[in-house]
Protein backbone atom coordinates (compact mmCIF):
# COMPACT_ATOMS: atom_id res chain seq x y z
CA UNK A 1 0.00 0.00 0.00
CA UNK A 2 1.17 4.04 -0.57
CA UNK A 3 1.21 5.52 3.00
CA UNK A 4 1.43 9.43 3.71
CA UNK A 5 2.55 10.92 6.64
CA UNK A 6 1.58 14.21 7.76
CA UNK A 7 3.88 16.88 9.34
CA UNK A 8 7.43 18.14 8.51
CA UNK A 9 9.59 17.46 11.85
CA UNK A 10 11.99 14.60 13.17
CA UNK A 11 9.06 12.70 13.93
CA UNK A 12 7.67 12.50 10.63
CA UNK A 13 11.16 11.28 9.19
CA UNK A 14 11.26 8.93 12.33
CA UNK A 15 7.95 7.21 11.43
CA UNK A 16 8.10 7.28 7.80
CA UNK A 17 11.66 6.19 8.25
CA UNK A 18 10.27 3.35 10.03
CA UNK A 19 7.04 2.93 7.22
CA UNK A 20 9.62 2.62 4.68
CA UNK A 21 11.09 -0.43 5.63
CA UNK A 22 7.41 -2.34 6.62
CA UNK A 23 7.09 -5.28 4.49
CA UNK A 24 3.06 -3.74 3.31
CA UNK A 25 4.38 -0.64 2.44
CA UNK A 26 5.23 0.22 -1.33
CA UNK A 27 5.53 4.25 -1.91
CA UNK A 28 6.12 6.50 1.35
CA UNK A 29 4.93 9.97 0.75
CA UNK A 30 5.19 12.58 3.40
CA UNK A 31 3.64 16.45 3.45
CA UNK A 32 5.11 18.75 3.64
CA UNK A 33 8.41 16.63 4.81
CA UNK A 34 11.49 17.73 4.66
CA UNK A 35 15.05 17.79 3.17
CA UNK A 36 15.63 14.24 5.09
CA UNK A 37 12.39 12.90 3.69
CA UNK A 38 13.08 13.60 0.29
CA UNK A 39 15.66 11.09 0.33
CA UNK A 40 13.22 7.92 0.38
CA UNK A 41 10.19 9.43 -0.10
CA UNK A 42 8.13 11.98 -2.20
CA UNK A 43 7.27 15.26 -0.31
CA UNK A 44 4.48 17.05 -1.09
CA UNK A 45 4.47 20.54 -1.17
CA UNK A 46 0.95 20.77 1.24
CA UNK A 47 -0.43 22.53 4.42
CA UNK A 48 -1.23 19.69 7.21
CA UNK A 49 -4.36 21.80 8.27
CA UNK A 50 -5.08 22.28 4.06
CA UNK A 51 -8.07 18.94 4.61
CA UNK A 52 -9.11 19.51 1.02
CA UNK A 53 -5.45 19.55 -0.26
CA UNK A 54 -4.61 16.54 1.33
CA UNK A 55 -8.13 14.85 0.28
CA UNK A 56 -6.72 15.61 -3.58
CA UNK A 57 -3.09 13.82 -2.91
CA UNK A 58 -4.68 11.00 -1.27
CA UNK A 59 -7.18 10.38 -4.00
CA UNK A 60 -4.52 11.15 -7.08
CA UNK A 61 -1.12 8.75 -5.06
CA UNK A 62 -3.82 6.33 -3.87
CA UNK A 63 -2.90 6.19 -0.82
CA UNK A 64 -4.21 3.96 1.67
CA UNK A 65 -2.93 4.84 5.54
CA UNK A 66 -2.36 7.96 6.03
CA UNK A 67 -0.51 9.01 9.87
CA UNK A 68 -1.10 12.74 11.29
CA UNK A 69 2.40 13.31 13.14
CA UNK A 70 1.14 16.57 14.99
CA UNK A 71 -1.89 18.02 17.09
CA UNK A 72 -3.07 20.85 14.64
CA UNK A 73 -4.55 18.73 12.33
CA UNK A 74 -6.29 15.98 14.55
CA UNK A 75 -7.75 19.16 16.83
CA UNK A 76 -8.92 20.47 13.85
CA UNK A 77 -11.14 17.90 12.61
CA UNK A 78 -8.99 15.41 10.03
CA UNK A 79 -9.46 12.22 11.03
CA UNK A 80 -13.45 13.29 11.19
CA UNK A 81 -13.15 14.78 7.69
CA UNK A 82 -11.38 11.51 6.36
CA UNK A 83 -14.58 9.29 7.83
CA UNK A 84 -17.24 11.73 6.63
CA UNK A 85 -16.31 11.60 3.19
CA UNK A 86 -17.23 9.44 0.83
CA UNK A 87 -14.12 9.19 -1.23
CA UNK A 88 -11.55 9.03 1.95
CA UNK A 89 -13.76 7.10 4.56
CA UNK A 90 -11.83 3.51 3.35
CA UNK A 91 -8.65 4.63 4.15
CA UNK A 92 -7.13 3.77 7.34
CA UNK A 93 -6.14 7.16 9.15
CA UNK A 94 -3.84 6.88 12.14
CA UNK A 95 -5.20 9.70 14.69
CA UNK A 96 -7.98 10.19 17.11
CA UNK A 97 -11.42 12.03 15.91
CA UNK A 98 -11.58 15.87 16.88
CA UNK A 99 -14.09 15.24 19.98
CA UNK A 100 -11.05 12.93 21.64
CA UNK A 101 -8.23 15.16 20.36
CA UNK A 102 -9.42 17.77 23.17
CA UNK A 103 -7.73 15.30 25.40
CA UNK A 104 -4.77 17.57 24.15
CA UNK A 105 -6.62 20.69 22.73
CA UNK A 106 -8.22 21.58 26.06
CA UNK A 107 -6.45 21.27 29.73
CA UNK A 108 -9.60 21.51 31.19
CA UNK A 109 -11.31 18.77 29.29
CA UNK A 110 -8.14 16.11 29.78
CA UNK A 111 -8.90 16.92 33.79
CA UNK A 112 -12.61 16.07 33.47
CA UNK A 113 -11.59 13.01 32.04
CA UNK A 114 -8.86 12.08 34.28
CA UNK A 115 -11.44 12.68 37.20
CA UNK A 116 -14.13 10.82 35.25
CA UNK A 117 -12.49 7.92 35.03
CA UNK A 118 -10.15 7.60 38.01
CA UNK A 119 -6.50 8.53 36.38
CA UNK A 120 -4.27 9.61 39.37
CA UNK A 121 -3.62 13.30 38.26
CA UNK A 122 -3.11 16.82 40.35
CA UNK A 123 -5.87 18.57 42.19
CA UNK A 124 -7.29 21.02 40.06
CA UNK A 125 -9.64 23.87 39.03
CA UNK A 126 -10.88 25.62 36.61
CA UNK A 127 -11.16 29.71 35.98
CA UNK A 128 -12.22 31.96 33.00
CA UNK A 129 -12.77 36.46 33.53
CA UNK A 130 -15.95 35.14 35.03
CA UNK A 131 -14.79 33.75 38.59
CA UNK A 132 -11.42 35.50 38.58
CA UNK A 133 -11.92 36.07 42.26
CA UNK A 134 -12.44 32.29 43.11
CA UNK A 135 -9.21 31.90 41.05
CA UNK A 136 -7.35 33.96 43.43
CA UNK A 137 -8.90 32.14 46.47
CA UNK A 138 -7.82 28.37 44.73
CA UNK A 139 -4.03 29.75 44.55
CA UNK A 140 -4.53 31.01 48.13
CA UNK A 141 -5.46 27.99 49.26
CA UNK A 142 -2.42 25.84 47.57
CA UNK A 143 1.00 25.52 49.03
CA UNK A 144 3.63 27.16 46.01
CA UNK A 145 5.01 26.56 43.79
CA UNK A 146 1.77 27.53 41.42
CA UNK A 147 0.79 26.00 38.12
CA UNK A 148 -0.80 27.77 35.91
CA UNK A 149 -2.43 26.58 32.16
CA UNK A 150 -3.63 27.78 29.36
CA UNK A 151 -6.77 25.74 28.25
CA UNK A 152 -6.03 25.79 24.95
CA UNK A 153 -3.16 24.57 22.40
CA UNK A 154 0.18 27.32 23.05
CA UNK A 155 2.81 25.34 21.22
CA UNK A 156 3.47 24.23 24.66
CA UNK A 157 4.59 27.44 25.85
CA UNK A 158 0.95 27.76 28.38
CA UNK A 159 2.44 26.33 31.55
CA UNK A 160 3.73 29.24 33.90
CA UNK A 161 5.04 27.99 37.34
CA UNK A 162 5.86 30.53 39.70
CA UNK A 163 7.09 30.59 43.50
CA UNK A 164 5.41 33.95 44.62
CA UNK A 165 1.43 34.53 45.31
CA UNK A 166 1.33 37.53 44.64
CA UNK A 167 3.29 36.86 41.20
CA UNK A 168 0.99 33.71 40.56
CA UNK A 169 -2.11 36.22 40.70
CA UNK A 170 -1.41 39.03 38.61
CA UNK A 171 -0.36 35.90 35.73
CA UNK A 172 -3.64 34.67 36.38
CA UNK A 173 -4.90 37.63 35.42
CA UNK A 174 -3.20 38.29 32.54
CA UNK A 175 -3.93 35.12 31.24
CA UNK A 176 -7.79 35.80 32.03
CA UNK A 177 -8.13 39.57 31.72
CA UNK A 178 -5.54 40.19 29.12
CA UNK A 179 -5.20 37.21 26.81
CA UNK A 180 -1.94 36.86 27.70
CA UNK A 181 -2.02 33.17 25.85
CA UNK A 182 -4.21 34.67 23.31
CA UNK A 183 -7.50 33.25 23.15
CA UNK A 184 -5.81 29.87 24.52
CA UNK A 185 -5.73 31.40 28.22
CA UNK A 186 -9.66 32.68 28.10
CA UNK A 187 -9.69 29.10 30.49
CA UNK A 188 -6.86 28.49 32.73
CA UNK A 189 -6.82 25.61 34.74
CA UNK A 190 -4.73 25.87 38.15
CA UNK A 191 -3.59 22.98 39.54
CA UNK A 192 -1.26 21.40 42.74
CA UNK A 193 2.55 21.08 41.99
CA UNK A 194 3.60 17.66 41.43
CA UNK A 195 7.04 16.79 42.69
CA UNK A 196 9.19 14.23 41.29
CA UNK A 197 11.09 12.76 37.65
CA UNK A 198 9.23 13.37 34.30
CA UNK A 199 9.00 10.81 31.68
CA UNK A 200 7.03 10.14 28.66
CA UNK A 201 4.70 6.89 27.85
CA UNK A 202 3.54 6.07 24.75
CA UNK A 203 0.59 4.02 23.85
CA UNK A 204 -1.01 3.09 20.57
CA UNK A 205 -4.66 2.01 20.93
CA UNK A 206 -7.38 0.92 18.49
CA UNK A 207 -9.85 2.24 20.70
CA UNK A 208 -10.34 -1.43 22.22
CA UNK A 209 -7.00 -2.91 22.71
CA UNK A 210 -3.62 -1.36 23.36
CA UNK A 211 0.24 -1.76 23.31
CA UNK A 212 2.63 0.21 25.07
CA UNK A 213 5.51 1.42 23.13
CA UNK A 214 8.94 1.85 24.59
CA UNK A 215 8.81 4.97 27.47
CA UNK A 216 11.04 8.03 27.07
CA UNK A 217 12.39 11.25 28.57
CA UNK A 218 13.16 14.43 26.79
CA UNK A 219 14.86 17.29 28.15
CA UNK A 220 12.68 20.39 27.58
CA UNK A 221 14.61 23.22 28.39
CA UNK A 222 17.03 25.14 26.08
CA UNK A 223 20.23 25.16 28.95
CA UNK A 224 22.38 22.30 30.39
CA UNK A 225 21.17 21.65 33.99
CA UNK A 226 17.48 21.83 32.31
CA UNK A 227 17.99 25.72 32.82
CA UNK A 228 16.34 27.94 30.47
CA UNK A 229 13.64 28.88 28.08
CA UNK A 230 11.31 25.67 27.83
CA UNK A 231 11.63 23.96 23.63
CA UNK A 232 9.88 21.50 22.03
CA UNK A 233 12.96 19.30 23.23
CA UNK A 234 16.17 19.34 23.01
CA UNK A 235 17.43 15.50 23.31
CA UNK A 236 16.01 11.81 24.51
CA UNK A 237 16.50 8.63 25.69
CA UNK A 238 14.53 5.47 26.00
CA UNK A 239 14.36 3.20 27.94
CA UNK A 240 14.40 5.45 31.07
CA UNK A 241 16.46 3.71 33.65
CA UNK A 242 14.15 4.94 36.88
CA UNK A 243 11.40 3.74 35.15
CA UNK A 244 11.63 -0.24 34.96
CA UNK A 245 9.76 -3.01 36.41
CA UNK A 246 7.22 -2.53 38.91
CA UNK A 247 6.86 1.21 37.71
CA UNK A 248 6.15 0.45 34.48
CA UNK A 249 3.37 -2.20 35.70
CA UNK A 250 1.89 0.51 38.01
CA UNK A 251 1.41 2.95 34.99
CA UNK A 252 -0.40 0.13 33.16
CA UNK A 253 -2.79 -1.03 35.82
CA UNK A 254 -3.50 2.99 36.82
CA UNK A 255 -3.00 5.13 34.39
CA UNK A 256 -2.94 3.26 30.72
CA UNK A 257 -5.96 0.40 32.02
CA UNK A 258 -8.88 3.36 32.99
CA UNK A 259 -8.00 5.82 30.41
CA UNK A 260 -8.69 3.18 27.79
CA UNK A 261 -11.87 2.42 29.44
CA UNK A 262 -12.65 6.02 29.55
CA UNK A 263 -12.11 6.09 26.04
CA UNK A 264 -14.41 3.11 25.34
CA UNK A 265 -17.01 4.31 27.99
CA UNK A 266 -17.15 7.88 26.51
CA UNK A 267 -17.67 6.53 23.04
CA UNK A 268 -14.27 7.96 21.59
CA UNK A 269 -12.94 7.21 17.98
CA UNK A 270 -9.90 7.05 18.97
CA UNK A 271 -7.47 4.86 16.64
CA UNK A 272 -3.78 6.30 17.25
CA UNK A 273 -1.47 7.03 19.93
CA UNK A 274 -1.81 8.45 23.16
CA UNK A 275 1.42 10.04 24.86
CA UNK A 276 0.98 10.52 28.64
CA UNK A 277 3.42 13.03 30.10
CA UNK A 278 3.86 11.38 33.99
CA UNK A 279 5.40 12.37 36.68
CA UNK A 280 6.64 9.86 38.79
CA UNK A 281 6.17 10.67 42.49
CA UNK A 282 8.02 8.69 44.85
CA UNK A 283 7.16 5.84 43.01
CA UNK A 284 3.21 6.44 41.77
CA UNK A 285 2.69 7.68 38.33
CA UNK A 286 0.05 10.87 38.17
CA UNK A 287 -0.50 12.33 34.53
CA UNK A 288 0.91 15.56 33.47
CA UNK A 289 -0.89 15.68 30.50
CA UNK A 290 -2.16 13.88 27.62
CA UNK A 291 -1.16 14.47 24.04
CA UNK A 292 -3.11 12.99 21.30
CA UNK A 293 0.24 12.16 18.61
CA UNK A 294 3.58 11.12 19.44
CA UNK A 295 6.42 13.35 20.96
CA UNK A 296 9.27 14.90 19.39
CA UNK A 297 12.15 14.21 19.78
CA UNK A 298 10.75 11.45 21.96
CA UNK A 299 9.79 9.48 18.49
CA UNK A 300 13.35 9.75 17.20
CA UNK A 301 14.20 7.32 20.30
CA UNK A 302 11.42 5.10 20.45
CA UNK A 303 10.79 4.23 16.39
CA UNK A 304 14.33 3.28 16.26
CA UNK A 305 13.59 0.28 18.77
CA UNK A 306 10.45 -0.61 17.20
CA UNK A 307 11.37 -4.01 15.40
CA UNK A 308 7.45 -5.06 14.72
CA UNK A 309 6.20 -3.81 11.46
CA UNK A 310 4.94 -0.45 11.40
CA UNK A 311 2.66 -0.62 8.58
CA UNK A 312 0.75 -3.62 9.93
CA UNK A 313 0.31 -2.25 13.21
CA UNK A 314 -1.49 0.90 12.09
CA UNK A 315 -3.67 -1.17 9.65
CA UNK A 316 -4.84 -3.84 12.75
CA UNK A 317 -5.10 0.00 14.52
CA UNK A 318 -7.88 1.06 12.01
CA UNK A 319 -9.09 -2.33 11.68
CA UNK A 320 -9.52 -2.65 15.62
CA UNK A 321 -7.20 -5.88 15.55
CA UNK A 322 -4.53 -4.47 17.73
CA UNK A 323 -5.39 -7.47 20.16
CA UNK A 324 -3.89 -9.59 17.76
CA UNK A 325 -0.95 -7.39 17.03
CA UNK A 326 2.20 -8.04 19.84
CA UNK A 327 5.57 -5.75 19.47
CA UNK A 328 8.67 -6.46 19.06
CA UNK A 329 11.21 -4.05 21.27
CA UNK A 330 15.18 -3.87 20.96
CA UNK A 331 16.30 -3.84 24.29
CA UNK A 332 19.13 -1.34 23.37
CA UNK A 333 19.15 1.92 24.39
CA UNK A 334 18.82 4.79 22.00
CA UNK A 335 19.41 8.40 22.57
CA UNK A 336 19.20 11.45 20.73
CA UNK A 337 20.57 14.89 20.63
CA UNK A 338 19.11 17.91 18.79
CA UNK A 339 20.96 20.10 16.61
CA UNK A 340 19.32 23.88 16.98
CA UNK A 341 19.73 27.08 15.23
CA UNK A 342 21.40 29.74 17.65
CA UNK A 343 18.86 32.01 19.27
CA UNK A 344 16.13 29.01 19.36
CA UNK A 345 13.62 29.35 21.35
CA UNK A 346 13.60 32.90 20.79
CA UNK A 347 14.04 34.39 17.69
CA UNK A 348 16.52 32.65 14.58
CA UNK A 349 18.27 32.85 11.54
CA UNK A 350 17.56 30.10 8.19
CA UNK A 351 18.82 28.96 5.35
CA UNK A 352 22.16 27.64 6.43
CA UNK A 353 24.33 25.23 4.67
CA UNK A 354 24.42 21.92 6.56
CA UNK A 355 27.54 20.03 5.89
CA UNK A 356 28.85 16.76 7.62
CA UNK A 357 25.18 15.30 6.87
CA UNK A 358 27.45 12.55 4.63
CA UNK A 359 30.05 11.73 7.21
CA UNK A 360 28.29 10.67 9.90
CA UNK A 361 29.18 6.94 11.35
CA UNK A 362 26.81 4.74 13.62
CA UNK A 363 23.92 7.13 14.05
CA UNK A 364 20.41 7.59 12.50
CA UNK A 365 20.31 11.72 11.39
CA UNK A 366 16.88 12.40 11.53
CA UNK A 367 16.20 16.10 9.67
CA UNK A 368 14.03 17.92 11.87
CA UNK A 369 14.12 21.43 9.91
CA UNK A 370 15.58 21.76 7.23
CA UNK A 371 14.93 22.23 3.43
CA UNK A 372 17.02 21.93 0.08
CA UNK A 373 18.15 24.95 -1.21
CA UNK A 374 19.79 24.74 -5.23
CA UNK A 375 20.81 21.40 -4.18
CA UNK A 376 21.86 21.94 -0.84
CA UNK A 377 20.51 21.09 2.53
CA UNK A 378 20.37 24.52 4.99
CA UNK A 379 18.45 24.52 8.09
CA UNK A 380 14.47 25.79 8.36
CA UNK A 381 13.60 25.63 11.90
CA UNK A 382 14.64 25.83 15.65
CA UNK A 383 15.73 22.20 15.77
CA UNK A 384 17.11 21.29 12.76
CA UNK A 385 18.44 17.82 13.16
CA UNK A 386 18.22 14.69 15.79
CA UNK A 387 21.23 12.53 15.95
CA UNK A 388 19.97 9.00 17.15
CA UNK A 389 22.21 6.29 18.56
CA UNK A 390 21.76 2.73 19.63
CA UNK A 391 24.00 1.06 22.17
CA UNK A 392 23.79 -1.64 24.70
CA UNK A 393 24.48 0.83 27.59
CA UNK A 394 23.30 4.73 27.33
CA UNK A 395 26.81 5.93 27.55
CA UNK A 396 27.72 3.95 24.60
CA UNK A 397 24.75 5.63 22.51
CA UNK A 398 25.27 9.14 23.40
CA UNK A 399 29.37 8.83 22.90
CA UNK A 400 27.66 8.20 19.16
CA UNK A 401 25.59 10.56 19.28
CA UNK A 402 27.72 13.65 20.61
CA UNK A 403 30.58 12.71 18.52
CA UNK A 404 28.51 12.83 15.07
CA UNK A 405 27.18 16.35 16.95
CA UNK A 406 30.31 17.47 16.15
CA UNK A 407 30.49 15.79 12.46
CA UNK A 408 27.40 17.84 11.74
CA UNK A 409 27.66 21.93 10.90
CA UNK A 410 25.93 25.07 10.47
CA UNK A 411 26.40 28.32 11.60
CA UNK A 412 25.28 28.81 14.64
CA UNK A 413 24.58 25.29 15.87
CA UNK A 414 23.93 24.56 19.47
CA UNK A 415 23.25 21.46 21.24
CA UNK A 416 22.83 20.68 25.08
CA UNK A 417 26.39 18.30 25.69
CA UNK A 418 24.46 16.77 29.21
CA UNK A 419 21.68 14.95 27.72
CA UNK A 420 20.95 11.20 29.80
CA UNK A 421 23.89 12.87 32.05
CA UNK A 422 21.08 12.89 34.86
CA UNK A 423 20.16 9.02 34.35
CA UNK A 424 23.64 7.75 34.55
P1 LIG B 1 2.45 20.50 30.07
O1 LIG B 1 2.37 21.45 28.91
O2 LIG B 1 1.16 20.22 30.74
O3 LIG B 1 3.25 19.28 29.74
O4 LIG B 1 3.38 21.22 31.14
C1 LIG B 1 4.69 21.64 30.81
C2 LIG B 1 5.64 21.25 31.90
O5 LIG B 1 5.28 21.89 33.13
C3 LIG B 1 5.64 19.78 32.23
O6 LIG B 1 6.44 19.07 31.36
C4 LIG B 1 6.14 19.78 33.65
O7 LIG B 1 7.54 19.91 33.68
C5 LIG B 1 5.56 21.03 34.21
N1 LIG B 1 4.33 20.75 34.95
C6 LIG B 1 3.07 20.73 34.45
N2 LIG B 1 2.17 20.44 35.40
C7 LIG B 1 2.86 20.28 36.56
C8 LIG B 1 2.49 19.98 37.89
N3 LIG B 1 1.22 19.81 38.27
N4 LIG B 1 3.47 19.87 38.80
C9 LIG B 1 4.76 20.07 38.45
N5 LIG B 1 5.18 20.37 37.21
C10 LIG B 1 4.25 20.48 36.26
N1 LIG C 1 8.71 16.61 23.31
C1 LIG C 1 7.45 17.02 23.78
C2 LIG C 1 6.36 17.00 22.82
O1 LIG C 1 6.44 16.47 21.73
O2 LIG C 1 5.31 17.56 23.14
Amino acid sequence: MNVLVLGSGGREHAISDKLSSSNSVSEVYVAPGNAGTSQFATNIDISVNDFEAIKAAVIENKIELVVVGPEDPLVNGVVDFFLTDKELKQVAIIGPSKEAAQLEGSKDFAKQFMENHNVPTAKYKTFTSKNLKEGFDFLESLNPPFVLKADGLAAGKGVLIIDDLNEAKTALEDMLLNEKFGVASSQVVIEEFLSGIELSVFVLTDGKDYLILPEAKDYKRIGEGDTGLNTGGMGAVSPVPFAQGDFLNKVEESVVKPTIEGFKKENFNYKGFVFIGLMNVNGDPYVIEYNVRMGDPETEVVMPRVQSDLGELFLNTFNQKLGDSTLQIDPQFATTVMLVSGGYPESYQKGFEISGLDKTEGSHVFHAGTTLKNGSVVTNGGRVIAITSKGKTMEEALTKSFKNAEVIDFEGKYYRKDIGSDLK
